[in-house]
């Protein structure tokens, strides 16, 4: 398995890599090659953790790559880990990020389509997601569009772990939550479909609890870790980035998850926006949970989230950073 990881460099980087290379996203018996992508300034950083990746030992590590170069880094690449792009900082606005970091993906996106496996996959963890992603996928036509997705597991993972303390239960045995939208402050976390030990979650919550407290706490997340830690989510994001490819890999069963893929139009989506969706992974390929009732309550916020997407896609098209249609 050819790994490629951007930025990996910095802190989700760090977080990252030993864990892939110790077999948690594949599996305990599939070894894995590591091109670690850097731009020239974060190339000793990426370099120091290849020489503790080393020192490991993995039994299932072959190779370490560290690059500045895109061609070199998406060769052959079977799984790219899109992380490398300017982290945000206190009180800076996601649309400040939108050009900056659509300048990253584009290229990005053009040396996969020219050197990448056919059957890669492609995770966008970098900030703005969901648009980093739909960036990337313009710059490679000849990679289905399935293949390009966008991390809000983290998200999921959050709603999951607020709901599972809020109701005394553990967290496996809530089922059912979805993250919908954009990975931003205007995302949905759905716990209408959601049940806790079996028990419908709805009959468990009220609105005001759910309008009031969880959704802003699950939303605003991100910026609690930041204004806590000085910096971003790393360790969970990297945990989010595995469970996520992991799945995809291996498939959900019936259980659901929440991932940012191309919208086919499920549930009033425009198609083409990278919007997350309740999803299960089935023989590879992730797929929207369908037939779900939306009720007025989830309609709004949902069409709100969507409307930040369409916003940002119409900003990057605006820039020329949509060359081709999907
Ligand atoms: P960081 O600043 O520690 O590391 C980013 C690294 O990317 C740096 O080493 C930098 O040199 C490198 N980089 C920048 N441009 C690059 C390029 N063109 N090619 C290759 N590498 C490049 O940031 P951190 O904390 O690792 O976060 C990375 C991104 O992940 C940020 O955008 C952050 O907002 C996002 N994030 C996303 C989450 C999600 O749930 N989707 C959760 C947490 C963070």
């Amino acid at each position: 398995m050819n790994v490629t990881v951007t930025g990996a460099g910095g802190q989700i980087g760090y977080a990252l890599l030993f864990r892939i290379a110790s077999g948690q996203m594949f599996g305990p018996t599939t070894p894995v090659n590591l091109r670690l992508l850097e731009i020239p300034a974060g190339l000793a950083a990426a370099a120091g953790t290849a020489l503790e990746l080393e020192d490991c030992a993995f039994p299932l590590l072959r190779d370490v790559m560290v690059t500045d170069d895109p061609t070199r880094a998406f060769d052959g690449v079977n799984v790219a880990l899109l992380v490398g792009s300017r982290p945000r900082g206190i009180g800076e606005e996601r649309v400040a990020l939108l050009e900056g970091n659509g300048r990253i993906f584009g290229p990005h996106g053009t040396a996969i389509n020219a050197g990448a496996a056919s059957d890669v996959r492609v995770l966008v963890v970098g900030n703005p997601a969901n648009t980093n992603a739909l960036v990337a996928a313009a710059f490679a036509p000849d990679i289905p569009a399935e293949r390009f997705t966008a991390l809000t597991r983290l998200d999921h993972n959050r709603g999951v772990a607020q709901l599972a303390v809020h109701l005394g239960v553990h967290v496996s045995e809530i089922d059912g939550l979805a993250i919908w939208g954009n990975h931003s402050a205007t995302q949905y976390p759905d716990v209408f479909h959601a049940t806790a030990a079996g028990r419908p979650v709805r009959e468990l919550v009220d609105e005001d609890w759910l309008a009031g407290t969880f959704i802003p706490r699950v939303e605003k997340r991100g910026y609690e870790i930041i204004t806590a830690r000085g910096a971003s989510s790393a360790g969970s994001a990297a945990e989010a980035t595995i469970d996520h490819v992991y799945d995809w890999v291996h498939g959900t069963g019936e259980r659901w998850t929440s991932a940012a893929i191309v919208s086919d139009g499920s549930y009033g989506v425009p198609e083409g926006l990278v919007c997350s969706f309740p999803v299960r992974s089935v023989e590879g390929q992730w797929q929207v949970v369908q037939g779900l009732e939306l009720n007025a309550f989830s309609r709004a916020r949902i069409d709100a989230s969507v409307a930040e997407l369409i916003e940002e896609r119409d900003h990057v098209r605006a820039l020329g950073l949509l060359p081709t249609a999907r």
